[in-house]
């Protein structure tokens, strides 16, 4: 009784992250990226220099919870016996093979959709306070470098909670 309250609770920590952080994505690849594109430079670049910082930070944040619960539920499934993720089973396979897509969606986020949202924000800084600089050219392919890299960090997680969902259910 006390052991299934514990795994509900954490399956529900676990899934609440994962929601907010792939909302977030969703959010800012079907919604956010196409209307900043449409918007005056002066606008993007205000919008730009006051959302990037508190935005990787919260993507960050729910991606480390996602994964922190998310291992928490794995011990706690498997009363720590972590042969279980062996690709032997439907579960092993289901779990092993969405954490294995979360290390990649880690790597591509925070390896290098946070640090070019912050080069953005460096160049659309340097071109506010000299706007003879040459910033304003390198920003187009950043900008297009980012929005591959939500498409494919939100392709990473439809495949990520199809795994999950098999995991639990087959
Ligand atoms: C290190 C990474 C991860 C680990 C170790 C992990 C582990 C788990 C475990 C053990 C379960 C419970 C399976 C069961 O009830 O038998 C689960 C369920 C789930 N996970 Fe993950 N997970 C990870 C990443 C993610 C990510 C990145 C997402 C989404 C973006 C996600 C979404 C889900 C969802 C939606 C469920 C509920 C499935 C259902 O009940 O049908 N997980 N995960």
């Amino acid at each position: 009784m006390v052991g299934s309250l514990i795994n509900a609770a954490l399956a529900w920590m676990h899934i609440v992250s994962a929601i907010v952080w792939m909302g977030s994505i969703v959010f800012f690849t079907m919604v956010l990226a196409p209307v900043m594109r449409n918007l005056s430079p002066q606008a993007r670049a205000e919008l730009s220099i006051k959302m990037t910082p508190k935005f990787a930070n919260f993507v960050r944040l729910f991606a480390i919870l996602t994964i922190v619960f998310g291992l928490s539920l794995v011990l706690s499934l498997t009363k720590g016996d972590l042969a279980a993720l062996a690709p032997t089973t439907i579960w092993g396979i289901g779990i092993s093979g969405g954490m294995t897509l979360t290390i990649i969606a880690i790597v591509l986020g925070f390896g290098i959709s946070i640090p070019t949202s912050q080069k953005i924000v460096r160049l659309t800084q340097e071109m506010q306070s000299n706007p003879q600089s040459n910033a304003m050219a390198q920003i187009p392919r950043l900008q297009k470098r980012m929005a591959m890299m939500s498409i494919t960090i939100l392709a990473l997680q439809f495949c990520i909670v199809a795994l999950m969902v098999i995991a639990a259910r087959v």
